[in-house]
């Protein structure tokens, strides 16, 4: 009976409920399979902040080293904003994909065709959308150096520095590639390489990896194109690979396809250990208020389910799953519309479990 060890990080704000649902979806999955799983909780961002004064602490780093997989909810809220730069909560999740190595990042935009109304886009737009967003997570502008906040000639200078390596174009455009190969076949690569120099190398070394991958179909785009061509006609992305920073910022935008922030998993892979959160952050104006959409959350395990335990069919199971209650017309306040059944997150979260009884 294969016991999987797991590094369960609630972290702040809407964390801990959305979290919560998750670990319903695993106990299900414990009853109706050979599956088992060790559950080892640690605080991290904010929440470990207020107890270790860190917001990575060793305690949770010596954690999730030890973990088959890490679950992370959200870090952060005002109440750390005003703190010193480098021991804020967000600093605790570069940290934490730092030491996992965790540079390659999936992030799945897919629309339910129950959410179809739900989108802000029109639905012939939006209807069948299904992008990949394969986002560099462990290097780029989010990292280089020098970076900070120096004075210079009597006044203050903010400094970033965009740099990627060679070998880390190369590694992110072989998972693009390889993800697409499972998928329709296609990459679009963003840059802006008519500006950037480091994103001119990007773009050479896509092209020289693609030289491996003749059966993928390749092409580049501007991200200002890319943020407008999303808008536009989201249908004509498979793959988009992209730096730490447009990844960021276009996922935010393909998750509003699919009608909400809130439906937004992603699984971060590439070193020993795979990393599984949300996309969105910890919505701290709303926490406490069982209003939280857990499907991001959910989903996220769907996917440790693939890349770190081989098992696809039970990510399959849990989309399944999150169908079936869409399709019922379930709905968190962040997708609900005319017509539908309002539920808060702990009654999406047992609805979802029930559902997989049911497809496993
Ligand atoms: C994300 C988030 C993080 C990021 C923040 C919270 C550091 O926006 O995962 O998209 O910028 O990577
Ligand atoms: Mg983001």
């Amino acid at each position: 009976m294969p016991v999987f060890n797991i590094a369960v990080l609630p972290g702040d704000g809407i964390g801990p409920e959305i979290m919560r649902q998750a670990l319903k979806v695993l106990r299900v999955i414990e009853k109706k399979t050979d599956l088992s799983f060790e559950l080892k909780e640690g605080l991290i961002g904010g929440c470990a902040i207020d107890k270790f004064g860190v917001p990575f602490p060793q305690e949770t780093q010596d954690l999730v080293l030890k973990a088959n997989a890490v679950l992370l909810g959200a870090v952060g809220g005002p109440k750390w904003d005003n703190l010193d730069f480098d021991i804020r909560p967000e600093k605790a999740l570069l940290g934490l994909r730092k030491l996992l190595e965790a540079f390659a990042n999936l992030r799945p935009a897919k629309l339910y065709d129950a959410l179809l109304g739900a989108s802000s886009l029109k639905p012939e737009v939006v209807q069948g959308v299904d992008v990949m967003v394969v986002r560099e997570l462990t290097s780029g502008i989010y990292f280089g150096e020098p970076r900070g906040i120096i004075v210079e000639n009597g006044e203050r200078v903010g400094i970033n520095t965009l740099k990627y390596r060679e070998h880390e174009i190369r590694r992110i455009a072989k998972v693009a590639f390889e993800t697409a190969r499972r998928r329709r076949k296609r990459v679009i690569s963003v840059d802006k390489a008519n500006v950037l120099e480091a994103t001119v190398l990007w773009r050479e070394v896509v092209t020289e990896v693609h030289k491996d991958y003749p059966d993928i179909e390749l092409s580049h785009m501007y991200v200002d194109n890319a943020a407008m061509q999303i808008i536009r006609w989201p249908k004509q992305f498979d793959v988009i690979l992209t730096t730490n920073i447009f990844g960021d910022i276009l996922s935010d935008a393909c998750a509003m396809l699919t009608g909400s922030l809130g439906m937004l998993p992603s699984a971060s892979i590439g070193g020993k250990t795979g990393l599984y959160e949300p996309i969105h952050g910890s919505a701290p104006d709303i926490a406490g208020q069982d209003i939280a959409n857990p499907i991001a959350t959910i989903n996220s395990v769907g996917m440790m389910f693939t890349y770190s335990f081989d098992r696809p069919d039970l990510e399959v199971a849990i989309d399944k799953a999150v169908q079936t209650v869409l399709n019922q017309g379930y709905r968190t306040k962040d997708i609900w519309e005319e017509g539908k059944t309002l539920v808060g997150t702990e009654k999406m979260g047992d609805l979802i479990a029930k559902a997989l009884e049911t497809c496993l």
